[in-house]
């Protein structure tokens, strides 16, 4: 039997209850879901939670990850400062299958104060279904892995 893929998901105070939501609909789709919280609706600092779960897919821990935040913006940024970590912000299903499929997208991240759940759900769906291109997309991948901030 093979293992199934591990998936981290965070998010702020902003997210929780679309978190949980994603949560379910991950697990329905067959992966073994690591959701390091916040559990708790207190006021927290998204770089916190994006960064925790960036570190968890740039160790390899997991091999993709979902974060959440009031727009999806804040933990993006945090996330995308740990080497390795490829994440964008996605509204709609379309954007989601294509970072996956062109830039080779590690993580996504989703606004909460933005799209609604059967939204989110798609949008997870679709980044989940899909897979790496490469080809000339792994030539831009591979620029983008080289360049330093
Ligand atoms: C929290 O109020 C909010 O600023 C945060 O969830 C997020 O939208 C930041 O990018």
């Amino acid at each position: 039997m093979t293992a199934a893929k591990r998936i981290v998901l965070s998010s702020d105070h902003a997210a929780i209850d679309l978190r949980q939501a994603v949560a379910k609909h991950v697990a329905d789709l067959g992966w073994e879901v690591v959701d390091i919280g916040p559990k708790t609706p207190e006021s927290t600092h998204y770089p916190i939670h994006g960064k925790a779960a960036a570190e968890a897919v740039a160790s390899g821990d997991c091999q993709l990850g979902i974060i959440l935040c009031g727009t999806g913006q804040g933990i993006m940024m945090a996330a995308n400062k740990v080497p390795g970590i490829r994440c964008g912000v996605c509204s709609d299903a379309f954007s989601a299958r294509m970072i996956r499929q062109h830039n080779d997208a590690n993580m996504l991240s989703i606004g909460a104060r933005v799209v609604g759940e059967g939204q989110a759900l798609d949008i997870v769906a679709a980044f989940l279904g899909a897979e790496f291109e490469g080809g000339r997309h792994a030539t831009r991948v591979g620029m983008i892995e080289a360049s330093t901030d």
